[in-house]
């Protein structure tokens, strides 16, 4: 494998790109078609600005398949240009908050733009890293996570930043690509490969037993799409699971 610093660069070297060149691209069919595959509905996209649709990339709907309640503090692990975060701030409603997290500036600015595009008071976007979590312990309900956690090169780390930022019974709703089989060290050193949320992914049980072993109960990873449409390697997955509340272990 690369060095993780190197991965790491070009990760947010190619999210920095796809932010710089957003304001060229203009939202098609084809964009619209492969979000309600992953699980958007159109009613839904088409209350949001182009500028937010256009730059959704990731590979599921944390939002459609998580429990979101009004007054929630949601995180959203690497937010992108924000279309995750938009969507659950509605949810939330104005005594919830949602914080978007992203380690790449031009998206950050990007979301930004659309949060005052939308005057959606009750969301904020952070410059930070999901192994380094700017927030306080036990300050969040649930965390989202949308075709990120695949790119990390210290998932062990994530997942412990994201069970000490849960409060307690907190809940976990990501979707991410999961690996069919181990990649080889040969395949994980090429960065296209990771940056395309291929080889930076890890196998079902691996993802499993990594958010079992930091504290998470109830874990149950279940694929997306229909087995078969994966000529990658990966299948798109929702991953749940729950931090236990504290008064279960009295
Ligand atoms: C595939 S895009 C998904 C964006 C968004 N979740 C969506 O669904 O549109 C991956 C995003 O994760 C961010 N990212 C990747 N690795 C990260 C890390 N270690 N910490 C914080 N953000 C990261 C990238 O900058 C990029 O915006």
């Amino acid at each position: 494998m690369a060095k993780s610093g190197t991965i790491q660069e070009a990760v947010k070297g190619s999210y920095a790109s796809l932010a710089k060149s957003a304001d060229q691209k203009s939202c098609d069919s084809l964009q619209t078609e492969k979000l309600v595959k992953y699980g958007y509905s159109s009613e839904e996209l088409q209350t949001l600005p182009e500028s937010v649709v256009t730059l959704a990339d990731g590979c599921g709907s944390p939002t459609a398949l998580a429990t979101i309640r009004e007054g929630d503090t949601v995180l959203d692990m690497g937010s992108g240009g924000g279309v995750d975060v938009f969507l659950a701030s509605r949810k939330v409603g104005p005594n919830g908050r949602v914080i978007g997290l992203d380690m790449t500036p031009d998206m950050v600015s990007w979301a930004q733009a659309n949060a005052v595009k939308l005057n959606a008071a009750n969301v904020e976007f952070k410059l930070g890293q999901i192994e380094n979590i700017p927030l306080d312990a036990e300050s969040v309900d649930v965390i989202m996570s949308n075709c990120v956690i695949c790119l990390s090169t210290d998932k062990e780390q994530v997942f412990q930043e994201m069970f000490r930022v849960l409060r307690p019974g907190g809940r976990l709703a990501i979707a991410d690509e999961v690996a069919l089989r181990v990649f080889s060290e040969e395949e994980k050193a090429d960065p296209s490969k990771w940056c395309s949320c291929i080889t930076g992914a890890v196998t079902e049980g691996v993802y499993a037993g990594m958010l079992e072993n930091v504290g998470f109960e109830e874990v149950y990873v279940k694929q997306l799409r229909k087995p078969g449409e994966s000529t990658s390697g990966v299948f798109s997955a929702f991953i749940s699971g729950i931090k236990p509340a504290k008064n279960r272990s009295q």
